[in-house]
Order: structure tokens, then C-alpha cells, then sequence
């Protein structure tokens, strides 16, 4: 059972500390998403970011790698009444689609828990049109004392992160050369970076 695995049960609770955060992610997502969009999100995780993205989106193909998530996303989903939205088991490294095959791809508070984000990033746009998007906000390093606690204890469940600066994570994806990066800082109990990249 991995670590996600583990934690899906309660994952929606302990984030109600970063609630700023998610709320200025899935508006951000609910911005950008065009209308009409063909939609992959990758490790969706309990699906907070997804009904933002399935809002305007024609259909959204809500992926993570562990099964327990996915559950949560479905029944968040569900819930919510979005019929637009189907669950698929993936690996965020390995898409079984063609090139060029999505309008926006949506990857959030993934990339810094992942051995080789780069070969992360270049997977999800090499199944993003042209002049599609790419959504990727993701948390960074904190920098204060409580939520560095807070890791700590994550930690010792088995989470491992790399926690990037805001300069180290746009770098990280300067180098993927994947298109036209905005990046943008959002502020709060964990800060994160609100990143599009214009596929070119
Ligand atoms: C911090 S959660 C983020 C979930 C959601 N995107 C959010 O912002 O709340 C990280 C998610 O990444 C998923 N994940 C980790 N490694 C993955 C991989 N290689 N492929 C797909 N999903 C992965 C985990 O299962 C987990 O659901």
C-alpha cells in the first residue's frame, strides 16, 4: 500500500490547512481551462482541482496511480453532479495517448514528489496540442516552522518531497522547454507556484 494509498481517507482533511492555497489553484484552473476542453489531469489525487477543471471543460479524463484517490475523485464527482468526467489508473510517466491528443492537461502538487519530473513534464505535453495548455500548480517550500513540522510527521508516514524554491521550480521547468511558462506565486500556509505553459 503506497503512501497515497494510506493516506486518501483523510488526505481532504489535513489539507483544510492549505485551503487558501487550493482555493486560488482551482480558481486558476477553473480560469485557464478553455471552454469546450478536451481535459487530462494526472495524479488527481481526491479531485479538488478536478471539478474546477470539469466546469468548462467537454470531458476531463481524471487520472492518479493509486486506486483509493481515484475513489475519492470519482465520488467527489460524482457528488457534484459532473457527468463530463471519467477515472483511469495512470502512471503520470507513461500516457497511453497519442501525441498532441489533449486542449489542457492539468498536473497539480505532483511534480515536486516525483523522482524525474522533467521526464514528468515532457510525458504530459507530448499529449498536449499545440498551443494547448499545460496547468501544473504545485506546492513549494514553506520556509516556516509549523507547516515544516507538519512535513516532518508526513515524513515519517513515508512522504518524500523535494521542496523546490519558487526560483528551483521554475528553473526545473525552464529546462523541460515545453513552451510560453507564466508562473505565478501563490501565498499561503504552504506558498505553491500557479504555472501555465503554452505548448508551442
Ligand atoms: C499531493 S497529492 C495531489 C493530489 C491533487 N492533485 C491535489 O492537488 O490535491 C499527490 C498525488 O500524486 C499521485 N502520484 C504520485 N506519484 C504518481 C505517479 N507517478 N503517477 C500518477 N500519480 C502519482 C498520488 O497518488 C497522489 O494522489
Amino acid at each position: 500500500m503506497s503512501f497515497w494509498d494510506k493516506v486518501s481517507p483523510v488526505y481532504d482533511i489535513l489539507q483544510v490547512v492549505n485551503r487558501r492555497s487550493f482555493r486560488a489553484m482551482a480558481e486558476g484552473v477553473r480560469q485557464v481551462v478553455p471552454e469546450g476542453a478536451k481535459v487530462l489531469e494526472c495524479a488527481a489525487g481526491t479531485g479538488i482541482l478536478t471539478a474546477a477543471a470539469a466546469e468548462k471543460a467537454e470531458s476531463v479524463v481524471c487520472t492518479d496511480l493509486s486506486l483509493p484517490m481515484l475513489e475519492k475523485a470519482r465520488k467527489k464527482c460524482a457528488d457534484m453532479g459532473f457527468d463530463n468526467v471519467s477515472f483511469e489508473e495512470r502512471d503520470i510517466y507513461n500516457m497511453p495517448d497519442k501525441d498532441e491528443t489533449y486542449d489542457a492537461v492539468v498536473a497539480g502538487n505532483v511534480l515536486h514528489l516525483l523522482d524525474e519530473p522533467e521526464r514528468a513534464v515532457k510525458e504530459l505535453a507530448r499529449v498536449t496540442k499545440k498551443g494547448g495548455k499545460l496547468i501544473l500548480p504545485t506546492f513549494l517550500n514553506a520556509d516556516k516552522d509549523f507547516s515544516t513540522s507538519l512535513l516532518k510527521i508526513y515524513r515519517v508516514l513515508g512522504f518524500r518531497s523535494k521542496e523546490y524554491t519558487f526560483d528551483e521550480f521554475r528553473a526545473m521547468l525552464e529546462r523541460c522547454n515545453a513552451g510560453r511558462m507564466k508562473i505565478t506565486r501563490i501565498n499561503g500556509f504552504m506558498p505553491a507556484a500557479f504555472v501555465v505553459i503554452r505548448k508551442g
